[in-house]
């Protein structure tokens, strides 16, 4: 039995967390298999009969529409002898076929056939359709899960992330997003918590994005200003794990001057950037360009699998202590010019894709991360930095965009979880 409660302290955290195979064990249990996990966007799924297979930790699920329409989430697991019954990443059926004896089950997980049904002596197929998880919620489109049968509820697990999601979906003028543009996969050598949100790495980490802009800026580029502890950029403890960086610190500043136009906006100046506009404005009004850069600036982790940034949606799967595999998607925007979308691939392509001039550098860091915890002799990990955020009126904490507010917010959570005190709600 681990004693969870001497690895975590106020400033410093012990490696073991990073590096055990008893607690990943125990992470899966009481954080993935009992918290509410992000597991599918609806535009995935948008037609009946669509489906996605999606991972939970080691559990893999069918993420299904109905021919009613309704959102099901299935362990993918006959309920004879237990095969899989689907092995597509996505696809569109009527029916799922185990194939190892043929039983079949619709797109809503009843069991509808099983071959050479005489030999049984009785066989009520009622009772024998495909699990569901326990509970579904939906949030800004996004469909969350959880193997837990009672608990708080979605809304309360997400708190102050709510508005981040609706924020996020909001960059279109329908408030949709669909996740149709691709996927951008990898797996690293390293544990499932380095993936967070860290504002004190990117002007050492990301000194190639950072060579890159100044080439592109010129002379005048404030190298890394944003990154420092001098920035009046911020780092925020949400509750419940949820966590982000406010990165808007300098633009307050313009918000005023360009007023609800596409460029107040930090969009285009081209006949696609206005048209867009046009359409932002009429949906939200005077609000539209706020609207849009809250939308572009989002940079927020939703405890304890998602990632919203920018124009990204990040999925974390933890498959061991040392490996873990991230899910990329550009989020596309329904019902805007198409250049605006090929403007969110490009951007998404340049820092967050697998070959991109970001991710790579953060894979690399996450790993040398794992290397350097294994070696133990004093295995303790420093997360001091401004120890004493302040806080705001909605109950969240605020400090310097460099502090650990975040890691010490993901780590209170997992320290809640992993000894059951729930969400602090
Ligand atoms: S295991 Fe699925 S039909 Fe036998
Ligand atoms: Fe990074």
């Amino acid at each position: 039995m681990v004693e969870y409660s001497a690895l975590i302290e106020p400033d410093r955290v012990h490696s073991a967390i990073f590096t055990s195979d008893e607690i990943f064990a125990d992470e899966l249990e009481r954080i993935f298999y009992k918290y509410w996990v992000y597991v599918a966007h609806e535009s995935e799924i948008p037609e009946p009969g669509d489906y996605a297979t999606k991972w939970i930790g080691e559990k893999q699920l069918i993420v299904s529409r109905s021919k009613d329409g309704e959102v099901g989430v299935f362990y993918n697991r006959c309920r004879h002898r237990g095969a899989a019954v689907c092995m597509e990443e996505y696809g569109n059926a009527t029916f799922f076929r185990c194939p190892y004896h043929g039983w079949t089950y619709n797109s809503a997980g009843d069991l509808v056939g099983v071959p050479y049904p005489s030999r049984y002596a009785e066989l009520d197929k009622s009772t024998l359709g495909l699990a569901q998880v326990p509970r579904i919620g939906v949030s800004s489109g996004f469909i969350f899960a959880s193997m837990a049968e009672e608990g708080p509820t979605l809304e309360e697990h997400l708190g102050l992330a709510a508005g981040f999601l609706e924020d996020f979906v909001k960059a279109s003028p329908t408030g949709k997003i669909t996740l149709s543009a691709g996927t951008s996969k990898s797996v690293f050598h390293g544990n499932w918590k380095f993936v967070g949100m860290d504002g004190y790495h990117t002007n050492f980490t990301h000194k190639t994005v950072l060579d890159l802009r100044q080439r592109k800026a010129g002379p005048n580029f404030q190298r890394g200003a944003g990154n420092t502890d001098k920035s009046a950029n911020e780092s925020w403890d949400l509750g419940n794990g949820h966590c982000r960086l406010d990165l808007t610190g300098r633009d307050k500043i313009a918000v005023g001057v360009a007023g609800n136009t596409a460029i107040g906006a930090g969009i285009p100046d081209t006949p696609d950037g206005h048209a867009y506009m046009d359409s932002m404005v009429g949906s939200y009004g005077d609000d539209a360009a706020d609207v849009i850069r809250k939308s572009r600036d989002v940079h927020i982790h939703v405890w304890p699998n998602l990632q919203l940034i920018g124009a990204s949606v990040r999925v974390i799967r933890p498959m061991a202590a040392g490996r873990t595999e991230v899910l990329s998607y550009p989020a596309m925007l329904d019902d805007v010019p198409e250049s605006i979308n090929t403007t969110r691939i490009r951007s998404f392509e340049w820092f967050s894709g697998v070959a991109s001039f970001g991710t790579p550098d953060d894979v690399e860091v996450f790993e040398r991360n794992q290397i350097g915890l294994q070696s133990d002799y004093i295995p303790w990990l420093v997360l001091a930095r401004g120890l004493t955020p302040e806080p705001v009126d909605d109950g969240a904490l605020v400090g310097n965009v460099t502090d650990e507010v975040p890691q010490r917010a993901q780590m209170s959570a997992w320290l809640r979880a992993m000894t059951n005190e729930g969400d602090r709600g």
